[in-house]
């Protein structure tokens, strides 16, 4: 396996425009200006039925020796129900990324998901605990895991859940919303993960790039669970994430918005969701030589102004 790539050239984050990838775009902004390529999606022209066509252009425009690949379809419903385009997204991107990366000689960083697993463990999940995907959305992630392992580029694998912290389109920013204030939020008490605000696994990853280029010892390719540590619900987030905004300042008091528990299972969703999938980060710590946070304490880091962020 090619675990050597040649340093510096360019970064290429595929997908800068969601949660993820515009957190990642912009820590890798502000350690490597000048060496980061975030190309828009019609930049990138992808046609998902020859995505190694799509894959080769971008290779030989942007030249890059790492490609950060965020995107996705990370609707889990829309998954289960345009199971085709999942798998496109998810699986069959990926696996032509990781064979033009082999074939060029870069490192691929993608992202995968706690959704691999059942939830039938019970206790943070390791690297080597057995996937059994309930949904759609957990098949076509693992298929991509497996295909970009498959390939034998030089790649790290993040698996990781339940992000929060971006500008839009996810459960911080709907409780910061000004119009949100004094609105009841009803959510999951009967699903049990961890939280992790973009901001903090776009640091380590961009962390991991930095190093990547300058150290001679590299962590091996492989899966790694990069997460916070702890297990919660998506009821006791909520209620934690409302207590610290308004502790920094971000929330008024009184115009913070409400938290009621629901037990998601009773409302029909299209795909199952794993009941209890929170993810160890030992292996990555240990292998990186990196120390996570708990869930708790990384709240502050979606609170903090953009510019004190690393
Ligand atoms: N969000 C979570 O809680 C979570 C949990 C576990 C794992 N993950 C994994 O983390 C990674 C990033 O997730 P995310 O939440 O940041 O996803 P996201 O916000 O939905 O962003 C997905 C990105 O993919 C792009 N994209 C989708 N289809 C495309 C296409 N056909 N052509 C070009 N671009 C396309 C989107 O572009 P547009 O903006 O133009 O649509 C967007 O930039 C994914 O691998 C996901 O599976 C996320």
């Amino acid at each position: 396996m090619n675990d050597r790539v040649e340093a510096p050239g360019r970064v290429l984050v595929l997908g800068a425009s969601g949660r993820l990838g515009g957190a990642i775009a912009a820590s890798l902004l502000r350690r490597l200006r000048g060496h980061v390529a975030t190309p828009s999606r019609e930049e990138l022209a992808l046609d998902l039925a020859a995505p190694s066509e799509a894959v080769a252009r971008w290779i030989a425009q942007w030249r890059p020796d790492t490609v950060v690949n965020c995107i996705a379809i990370g609707d889990v419903d829309r998954c289960e129900i345009e199971p085709a385009l999942a798998h496109q997204v998810n699986a069959e991107l990926p696996a032509a990324i990781s064979r033009a990366c082999a074939r060029a000689g870069a490192r691929l960083i993608h992202f995968s998901t706690d959704f691999v697993f059942d939830g039938a463990l019970r206790r943070p999940y390791r690297e080597d605990d057995v996937a059994r995907p309930l949904s759609e959305y957990g098949r076509s992630k693992l298929a991509g895991e497996r295909a970009i392992a498959d390939t034998g580029c030089a790649h790290w694998v993040f698996r990781v859940s339940w992000l929060y912290g971006a500008q839009h389109r996810n459960l911080a920013a709907d409780l910061l919303a000004p119009a949100n204030a004094g609105r009841i939020f009803s959510l999951a008490t009967d699903r049990v993960g961890v939280p992790n605000p973009v901001q903090l696994v776009a640091a380590e990853v961009a962390g991991c790039v930095a190093r990547d280029r300058t150290s001679v010892e590299r962590p091996p390719s492989g899966l790694y669970h990069l997460s916070c540590h702890g297990a919660t619900t998506w009821h006791a987030f909520g209620l934690a994430f409302v207590r610290e905004a308004i502790r920094a300042g971000r929330l008024a008091p009184d115009r913070a918005p409400g938290i009621e528990g629901i037990v998601e299972a009773s409302l029909g969703r299209p795909a199952r969701r794993p009941e209890w999938s929170a993810l160890d980060p030992s292996h990555y710590e240990r292998v990186f030589g990196r120390r996570l946070p708990d869930w708790e304490d990384a709240i502050a880091m979606a609170l903090s102004p953009a510019d004190a962020r690393p």
